[in-house]
């Protein structure tokens, strides 16, 4: 163990200034003379992409070989946060096998638009998702004694110059969307480590932004962790230091720790300050040092098997005719280079060495024999394609049944650059186009990390199945859930849309040089599909299975209350499984206020419970929600509000399906702002106080114009102080005086 007071004692200047960057591209730095040792990080998410030793100095090169669990994308379609425990325990393990001390992930930031490059390795477009799949890997990780890295802190949602863009969104918008995963897995679980974003947001870099990494991570949200910079995210050390970023990553040696120590000696940084930043330092260090220790090593096939696990449960079944799951005896053919060449993950820091990659073709082949393949189509190179769509015809048309793997290009999607269009590839669409001519009995399989419009395919497939870059396992799970050995449970954790333009970040998106502007406020994802009713191709929370649930009994008890900042409410509904399969339905619950002074969204996801029930079976689900399930952030309260009136809870099987509902009322203090001069006289008319006083003046002899509804209309919104000096129609400035007085006394007097 580290004394680490003892040690702020000890330590140098230099010393203490060297520990706030690392010493290498993943290690921090060790200080011999005083028994510190150092302790490695790496990437992350869904699998170790570590480089023991000294690395390749830009950390892209291979890795020691790791398991590849599914994306984000995909794991996060499970919508089950215990999965992620266990994916997280294992992960866990991989790192305790390998002495890494912290994990680089998992990464939690939104989908704001399909477009974004990254968007393979984060979870959602909706916050409370994405928070309590965060919570469960975190948990999982940090419970066997490995940190993580919650990433990238904050609004890092796009490619396109994500070292230099200035995210620019209102505090309401941040703090309902881009801020509240973060928020919720910090508080939650305390991870060992925050990573702060490349980006800036309303001006200032993540890393030097005091209102991020201070006042709201440390002050308000209590996070007591260290926070590191996104790889390359320091732009100057000391701006960073003072804003509360602990350690820089990759270290600019030979002068990140010069300018520190310069700052301290110029009394630009304060010793104190300084100090707190090593501090964190060495209590991570202190936390990762008993990996340092350990000889251990993890079970492969093991881990293989709950990557398989994973990635079925991962696996969202969009569209079936009754073609699957595949008879037994089935005559089936397979198309599509994927099958053969399988994509399972991202491009980037995220690539993962995989332990062994299982392939569709083959899983299939174990189950149904010897199945006639054809590539269809080629990955990247479309110059063979006329011949390889004539072979896919000819294998199709001997089949009873084809199934076709159609999906992106690593080159498509990767991290480093933004799409620029969700389509998939032409290519793939004919070969799709000329199997369906001549085999009308096509299950198409989809493996891409973000999503596609699906227009050209869903009219030729009888069977829809959404794979994503399920990992290394895939191929096996997709087999699964073809054959039915899996019934399928996944939901979509992001809206499929017809297009790109009804997506409400597209007229602002990837922005202009250097500055994007988040127009669309809070109306990220379904919030902006259902609030401009849009129809889209799939809704958010979307997914069918071999068997059917019937939801009912909803009920919805209220408790506290919203002066007493302990509202909550407990919903209790019960699943049935009407079908001959067992299997698993996600319960969702959605909170929808229904008059509000503010623009809210049409519903909004605030519970939800993956529950298993055995076919002609019942479960009961119960499902807490807290007041933020109600609450926006007031920008003028600077705080979360509730107002009073009426909420809907509506409970379903998605977020376009939501079969029972309940009405529940709130009481809630007022909100309304103090009336005063500058108030309007319809604020003055709505307000029971302000409207007696009005008529009080009114019977002294102001005018009664004032009083005259259909005049309120027209004048209504005009400021009191503006309609005083219209003499005739309106009270004269001593009668404003005496009735904001007035007022004023006796509100505070209550
Ligand atoms: C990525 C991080 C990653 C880091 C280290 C950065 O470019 O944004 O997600 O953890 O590199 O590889």
């Amino acid at each position: 163990m580290l004394d680490v007071d003892r040690l702020l004692g000890e330590l140098t200047l230099p010393e203490k200034a060297a520990l706030t960057s690392g010493s290498s591209f993943w290690y921090t730095t060790p200080v011999q003379r005083l028994g510190i040792p150092r302790v490695m990080v790496s990437d992350g998410p869904h699998g170790l992409r570590a480089q023991p030793g000294e690395g390749d100095h830009v950390g892209l090169g291979g890795s020691v070989p790791a398991t590849c669990f599914p994306t984000a994308s995909a794991i996060a379609s499970a919508w089950n946060p215990d999965l992620l425990r266990r994916i997280g325990q294992a992960l866990a393990q991989e790192a305790r096998a390998i002495n890494l001390s912290v994990i680089l992930g998992p990464g939690i930031n939104m989908k704001r638009s399909p477009l974004c490059g990254r968007n393979f390795e984060y979870f959602s477009e909706d916050p409370f998702l994405a928070g309590e799949l965060a919570v469960g890997i975190v948990d999982g990780i940090q419970s066997r004694g490995v940190g993580t890295s919650v990433k990238h802190y904050a609004a890092n949602n796009q490619e396109t110059d994500r070292l230099r863009v200035d995210v620019r969104a209102d505090e309401r918008t941040l703090r309902e969307i881009y801020l509240p995963a973060f928020e919720r897995v910090v508080k939650a679980t305390q991870p060992w480590t925050v990573m702060c974003a490349y980006n800036k947001v309303n001006g200032t870099s993540c890393s030097e932004n005091t209102w991020l990494l201070t006042t709201v991570l440390r002050e308000e949200w209590g996070y007591s962790g260290l926070v590191v910079s996104d790889w390359g995210a320091v732009y100057h050390r000391v701006a960073a230091l003072l804003a509360g970023l602990d350690l820089e990553m990759p270290p600019a040696l030979g002068r990140s720790p010069q300018a520190v120590v310069a700052a301290v000696e110029a009394g630009k940084v304060p010793a104190e300050v300084l100090d707190a930043r090593v501090r964190t330092v060495l209590e991570l260090v202190a936390k990762g040092m008993p990996v340092l220790e350990l000889d251990e090593s993890f079970d492969a096939d093991e881990h293989h098997a709950l990557a398989r696990e994973a990635a079925g449960e991962s696996i969202v079944l969009l569209r079936n005719d009754g073609v699957l799951p595949l008879a037994a005896d089935a005559r089936i053919a397979v198309v599509g280079e994927f099958a053969r060449t399988p994509r399972f993950q991202g491009t980037g820091s995220s690539q993962v060495n995989p332990t062994r990659v299982d392939a569709l073709l083959d899983e299939l082949r174990a189950v149904h024999g010897e199945v006639p393949f054809a590539a269809g189509y080629g990955i990247g190179s479309t110059a063979d394609d006329s011949a390889l769509r004539a072979e896919a015809e000819r294998v199709a048309g001997a089949a009873d049944t084809v199934v076709m793997v159609i999906g992106l290009p690593a080159a498509d999607e990767s991290e480093g650059f933004d799409r620029t269009h969700l389509d998939l590839p032409a290519n793939q669409l004919s070969a799709l186009r000329a199997v369906a001519a001549v085999n009308p009995d096509v299950v198409v399989v989809l493996v891409n990390g973000s999503t596609v419009v699906l227009g050209d395919v869903t009219p030729h497939a009888r069977a829809l199945v959404e794979a994503w870059l399920g990992g290394q396992a895939a191929g096996g799970a997709i087999a699964d859930v073809l054959t039915g050995a899996v019934n399928p449970s996944g939901r979509l954790a992001e809206t499929v849309p017809h297009r790109l333009e009804d997506n409400s970040s597209y007229l602002n998106f990837p922005g202009d040089p250097q500055v994007v502007r988040y127009g669309e406020g809070v109306f990220i994802g379904y919030r902006g599909y259902d609030k401009c009713h849009q129809d889209v191709a799939f809704p958010f929370g979307y997914g069918l299975s071999y068997t059917s649930f019937e939801l009912s009994g909803l009920r919805v008890a209220t408790r506290g209350s919203v002066a007493g900042g302990d509202l909550g409410a407990t919903v209790t509904v019960t699943v049935t499984n009407t079908g001959a399969l067992d299997g698993a339905e996600v319960v969702q619950v959605y909170v929808q206020d229904v008059q509000s002074s503010v623009a809210r969204p049409v519903r909004e996801l605030k519970g939800f419970a993956k529950v298993s029930v055995p076919a002609g079976g019942s479960r009961q689900v119960t499902i807490e929600l807290d007041q933020r399930a109600f609450a926006f952030w007031s920008t003028r309260h600077h705080d979360w509000v509730v107002e009073a009136g009426d909420f809907t809870i509506a409970v379903g099987p998605h977020s376009r399906d939501l079969p029972l509902t309940e009405t529940v009322t709130v009481e809630a203090p007022s909100l309304a702002a103090p009336l005063d001069r500058d108030s309007t006289l319809q604020e003055w008319m709505n307000d029971p106080l302000g409207r007696q006083l009005v008529e009080s003046e009114v019977k002294n002899g102001q005018p009664a114009a004032v009083l005259d509804d259909e005049l309120v209309d027209v004048i209504g919104t005009m400021p009191m102080s503006t309609l005083a000096n219209f003499t005739g129609m309106s009270l004269d400035h001593d009668a404003l005086d005496r009735i904001t007085d007035a007022w004023r006394e006796q509100t505070h007097a209550r």
